[in-house]
Parts: structure tokens; sequence; C-alpha cells
């Protein structure tokens, strides 16, 4: 029996269904996190309590959440957002991550987990039947997926993105004329350079010593400095091969998130093979690509510029399509602060908190970005009205929530998305489309139903919800058992 048990289950108990983590319940408790540990794999074995996934513990009595009088789940959404919108849900077949862009010509470049599929788009954009030189806008660019395809298909690819590696991406993998001669002499030069190098400085990072092994941190640096300046080009798209071979090069993983992962010491493969491999790949692509240079749109326009403040000729876009950061979701910046770190993007902590500032709200927004969004007043939705208040009442009966200030991250969120939706709807031309890829989410054992949000945000936005169609459902993070779905969200600015 453990002598702590009983104060244990109460702290549990008083994390209600929001749940607690080792680490949370030790400075509840002021006892060392292996011995908490410990105790909780007791109780679990004895059914007291449950384990949820990302090391998060909830009591029993908590386990479901559609158990709670205050828990509205997702049906009761679906019912409700078909009732008052008179649009019934469907349900779409075929992939939608990026996973199925791997071995895609091109989108191979930069793999990056959140973006989405390529096939996906460009069904889109053969729907839509464009005229030729039409143009297509994608507020959240991300590496480009919308872009790339848009151009092979002949139309004005335009974008806005503030992630630089993936600005970067977009812009190198919409820039098809590269001359792949250059491309590999100029590689083949950068390798032959960083040889008679001596080792460079390392990024500001302070953990880079623990994701590299000794050598690759001395071969990375000479290639590092061996690169041509970007801004051109050539350049650019070696920049991209080096920040492509970062993260296969360390002793880390993105799967999404970024993590360590499994030694690779024993089997590295050199640095300079796998850079020179990642500009083959290009090569072999671009050789591809431009055998069909007839059909392509004009060049691409990657802005590196916040999408919510980003102005495009008014009416000018002939179809949008996008993937916005979802609720609370994914630190972009966390995530890719290697590449942001090793690329020169970001030289310092302090220049990494700027650019998450800008970013749409995530989890790890800085407090002072919330203040103004702690009161529930004027949200951008009445269904908000309702969730930020749950969400608030569950942290606050928590006590040790990891941010006291999730409801005003929501909140946020939802407002940063109201923007870029009437950006969109002033760069549409009336009768145009704007489709987006968006998660629903669960916060604080709250459900926030994200992809009928946005139809209901864009419906006063001034669009018509064209449809809502399932595209496949994911687990959540906080509770493996609760099943969230992706959404195609399609919408069509109005006419009047
Ligand atoms: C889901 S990803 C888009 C991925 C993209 N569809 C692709 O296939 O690569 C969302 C993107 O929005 C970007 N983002 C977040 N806030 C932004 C903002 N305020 N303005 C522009 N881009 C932003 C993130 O950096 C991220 O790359």
């Amino acid at each position: 029996m453990v002598e702590f048990a009983g104060e244990l289950e109460e702290a549990l108990g008083e994390s209600g269904p929001v749940g607690a983590t080792v680490r949370q319940l030790a400075t509840r408790l002021d006892r060392p996190p292996d011995h908490i540990e410990a105790a909780l794999s007791r109780l679990a074995r004895t059914g007291a309590v449950r384990r949820m996934g990302r090391g998060l513990y909830v009591l029993r009595d908590f386990e479901r959440l559609d158990e709670r009088p205050d828990f509205v789940d997702p049906v009761a959404y679906v019912e409700r957002f078909e009732r008052e919108s008179g649009v019934r849900l469907g349900r779409i077949q075929g992939p939608i991550t990026f996973r199925s862009n791997e071995a895609l010509p091109v989108h191979r470049w930069w793999p990056y987990v959140q973006g989405y599929s390529a096939d996906f788009v460009r069904g889109i954009v053969e729907t839509a039947d464009l005229p030729r030189g039409a143009r297509v806008l994608d507020p959240f660019a991300g590496s480009g997926t919308t872009l790339v395809e848009a151009r092979r298909a002949g139309a004005e690819a335009l974008g806005t993105e503030l992630l630089a590696p993936a600005v970067l991406a977009a812009r190198v993998k919409t820039r098809f004329d590269l001359p792949v001669g250059r491309l590999e002499r100029a590689a083949a030069r950068a390798v032959d350079s960083a040889r008679s190098r001596t080792p460079g400085a390392l990024p500001f990072l302070r953990e880079t010593r623990r994701q590299f092994s000794s050598t690759v941190l001395d071969d990375l640096t000479r290639l590092r400095d061996a690169l041509p300046a970007g801004g051109r080009p050539v350049p650019d798209a070696l920049r991209l091969a080096f920040g492509r071979i970062l993260i296969p090069s360390s002793r880390l993983h993105r799967s999404p998130c970024l993590g360590y992962g499994r030694s690779r010491s024993g089997q590295e493969i050199p640095v300079a093979e796998r850079f020179l491999a990642a500009v083959r790949e290009m090569a072999t692509d671009l050789a591809e690509l431009q055998r069909h240079r007839a059909l392509w749109g004009p060049p691409a326009n990657v802005r590196e510029e916040d999408a919510r403040t980003a102005v495009w000729p008014a009416g000018s876009v002939d179809l949008a399509i996008t993937s916005p950061p979802y609720v609370n979701g994914m630190d972009y910046v966390m995530n890719y602060k290697v590449d942001l770190a090793w690329l020169g993007y970001a030289r310092s902590y302090r220049d990494l908190a700027s650019l998450r500032s800008a970013q749409v709200a995530c989890d790890n927004l800085p407090r002072a970005e919330t203040v103004s969004y702690r009161h529930v007043v004027a949200t951008p939705d009445p269904w908000l009205d309702e969730i930020l208040p749950r969400i608030r009442a569950n942290v606050e009966r928590k006590g040790s929530y990891r941010r006291d200030d999730v409801h005003a991250v929501v909140h946020r969120y939802f407002s940063d998305l109201a923007q870029v939706l009437r950006r969109v709807r002033d760069a549409l031309r009336p009768g145009s489309r704007f489709v987006l890829v968006v998660g629903d989410s669960l916060l604080a054992g709250t459900y926030v139903p994200g992809d009928l949000l946005t139809a209901r945000l864009a419906e006063s936005a001034g669009y018509r919800i064209v449809s809502v169609d399932v595209a496949r459902s994911r687990r959540s993070g906080q509770r493996r058992s609760f099943v969230l779905r992706e959404s195609v969200v399609t919408l069509e600015r109005s006419r009047a």
C-alpha cells in the first residue's frame, strides 16, 4: 500500500476530468516524480486511476467525459450545426495528410509533417476548372503544397507563410525553372569547399550537442559555412537541401512533434552524402517537371507575411485552399527550432519567442499575447461564449494546469482565424471558393468543434457554407480513447 495513495487520489480528484501528469502531481504533493509515478502505476493496476495518453492520469470516476453533465460531445455539436446552418455533414475518401506526399516529386524535397496531401489539392484545383493564369491563394502556405499543385496546373500561385524554413521550401519548390546543371555543380562545389574548412560555430540552441554527434556537428557546420548566401534561386535550393538533412542527421525525430529518438550511432550516413542525395533528388524531379513547361502557370508569389494582415488585390483570386494551424495545436516554432537556428532565421531564444507571437495562436503562445482575450466578451461566435467558460472552469477546478489562460488562447485562435477569413474573402472574386482542412480538439476536458466553428465564423464573414465533409478520424493526444476528426470545409464568397 502506498502511504500517500489517499493524498494522491484526492489531488487527482481535484484535477477532475482534465487529469494530471506525474510532474504536476509531484509539484502539488511536494514529492519526487519517481515516487508519484510508481504510486500511479500501482493505482492504475488496481483500476482506481487510468492513464489516458501523453502521461496524463485521471481518476476512474472521471474516465468518461460524456458522463459529466457539462460535457457537450461531438454528436451534439454536429446535430446543432446541421439544425442551425441547414448543412448536413458529409464524408470524403482519399488521402488528406502529408504522408502521401513523401514519395512525390517536388513535395518530397522538404517533408512537412503538418502539410496536407498534394492529391487532395490537385483534386480541388481540377474540379474548379480554372482558366489558365487564374489565381490560387493559400494564406497558410506551409511548405507550398497548394502552390506547387496550382502552378503545375497553370494557375498563378499566391501564398503567405510566417515560418521561414517553410517559406524557403515553398519558394524553392515553386521555382520550376531552376537550372539543373548549375544546381548540381553548386552543390559539388559546396561539398568540396566544406572539406577544407575548419568546423564552424554551433547554433545558439543549448541542446545542440545532445542533438547531434560531434562528427556530424563538425561536418554540418563546415557544410553550412560553405553554402553560398541565400536569396537567389540556386543558393536557396542548396539551403533547402541542407535544411532537409538536419533531422535525419540528428538524434531527433519529428513525428509529428520534435523529440529524441533512437540513437543512430554506428549507422550514420556522412553529411555530404545525405546532402548530395537530397540535391540529386531535386535535380531528377526538376528535369521531369521541365518537360511540361508549357503547362505551368506564372511564377508563384510566396510572401513571408502574416495571413491576418496580408492584403491581396480585391476580388482577384479565383480559388483559395488552405489548412490552418489547429486550435491549441502544434507550436511550429518549437517544432522547427533546429531548422530556424541552423539556417540562421533565428539567432537567439528571443528571436524564437517573437516568431511565436506572430503565429496563429498555439499552446505555447507567450502569456502577454492572450491578455486581451481573457474576458469572454466580444467572442467571434456565440458557441464560443459557451465553450470558453467551460475550458476556464475546468482549468480552475484543476488548479495546476500548465497554463491558466487556455480559454484565452482558444479565444485568440478563433479571433485570428476570423481575421484571415475576412482577408481571404476580400481577395476572392464573388462566387469563388475557399476550401479549408480543419480539425477539432479536446482541450482541458472540453470538446472544441474547430471545423464547425470555422464554418460558422465564415458564414458571419460573408461566405456561404457549401459543405463540411469529414475526411478522417484521429485520436486525441490528451485522451487516446477520444476520437477526433479532420474535415474539409468548403465555402463560397457570397455574390452580394
Ligand atoms: C497546417 S500548416 C499548413 C501546411 C500546408 N498546407 C502544407 O501542405 O505545407 C499551417 C501553417 O500556417 C503557418 N502560420 C501560422 N500562423 C500564421 C500566420 N499568422 N500567417 C501566415 N502563416 C501562419 C504555420 O507556420 C504553418 O506552416
